[in-house]
């Protein structure tokens, strides 16, 4: 009887001793009401790095650190991970507020960005190791973040996103609204206007930008791999570089990565005969974060 009791109390021990996804209830101002979850992982790295990871529309925190490894890497390696949630327009980031694509302008985005304040405080996280990954609506937001906040996020990878910008005057940003001409590819601009969609963002501001990566299905028809084709001339024109080979097979067989400049700022991939899906590799993402 004692040995059941002690090895009942044993189990329960372990479960509560693993780090697990939480709740942050309280985390700063949240002017769109989202929710911050977060993972800790048990042995976190001193002054560690943070990692955002947004969830598609419909999805969720919990469903997000299920869909991907970074957890795992996360215990391996000792950063930190953050998942935002919402729960409006149909778990859909705001990608086409004006508030959210403007620098401390509001919406999701601040809301985001004072998740990451708090986490840089309460775990002496290290403010120039943040960075931001997602897949769709996630994808986009990526995108968002990297453009109003370059001075939050070192490096992101937008999966299966838009421009930012792109959805801009598009009264929401669902699978299921109206107005599709973004997701559809449609939205013509040059490289500078896409550039300067970012840059308008946040006036005056001199210091680096974000380094990108960019990954998109080439049978996806729910957004459109132009949309990715948009994201890298944007990129391109605000990072300052530009096209410079195609390398097939990278990561691996169904891939052409797109090489822009050096790599070190700015690379694409472009996977044949994959939809609308996460496919980014998430050890080749963390090596370009320089995890
Ligand atoms: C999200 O929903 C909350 C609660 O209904 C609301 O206060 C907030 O304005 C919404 N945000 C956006 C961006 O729609
Ligand atoms: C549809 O959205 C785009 C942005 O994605 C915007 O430029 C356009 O004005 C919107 N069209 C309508 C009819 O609202």
């Amino acid at each position: 009887m004692l040995l059941h009791s002690l090895f009942i109390f044993a189990c329960s021990m372990a479960l509560a001793l693993g780090a697990s996804l939480q709740q942050v209830p309280n985390f700063g101002s949240n002017p769109s009401n989202i929710r911050m979850y977060i993972y800790v992982p048990d042995r976190v790295a001193a002054n560690p790095a943070v990692i955002v990871a947004l969830h598609p529309c419909g999805g969720t925190a919990s469903q997000w650190y299920s869909g991907t490894s970074l957890p795992s890497y996360a215990d391996q390696n000792g950063f930190i991970l953050i998942y935002p949630e919402t729960p409006n327009m149909s778990n859909c980031w705001d990608v086409n507020n004006a508030a959210s694509l403007t620098h401390r302008g509001g919406g999701d985005a601040l809301g985001i960005v004072n998740m990451v304040t708090y986490t840089l405080q309460k775990y002496t996280a290290n403010p120039a190791r943040v960075f931001v990954m997602g897949f769709s609506s996630g994808g986009m937001m990526t995108n968002v973040l990297a453009g109003s906040y370059p001075d939050v996020f070192a490096a992101g990878s937008a999966n299966s996103g838009t421009a930012f910008a792109c959805f801009a005057g598009s009264a929401s940003a669902t699978p299921a609204g109206p107005n599709q001409t973004c997701a559809q590819g449609q939205i013509q601009h040059s490289s500078t206007e896409w550039g300067s969609f970012v840059r308008n963002s946040y006036p005056g501001y001199a210091g680096r930008r974000p380094r990108m990566l960019i990954w998109h299905g080439l049978d996806d028809t729910l957004v459109r791999p132009e949309c990715a084709k948009q994201a890298l001339a944007q990129w391109g024109d605000v990072l300052g570089v530009s096209f410079n080979r195609n390398v097939a097979g990278v990561p691996s067989s169904q891939f052409t990565q797109m090489v822009y400049g050096d790599g070190s700022q700015l690379q694409g991939f472009f996977a044949q005969g994959v939809g609308h899906a996460p496919m980014a590799d998430v050890g080749l993402m963390l090596k370009f974060f320089g995890i």
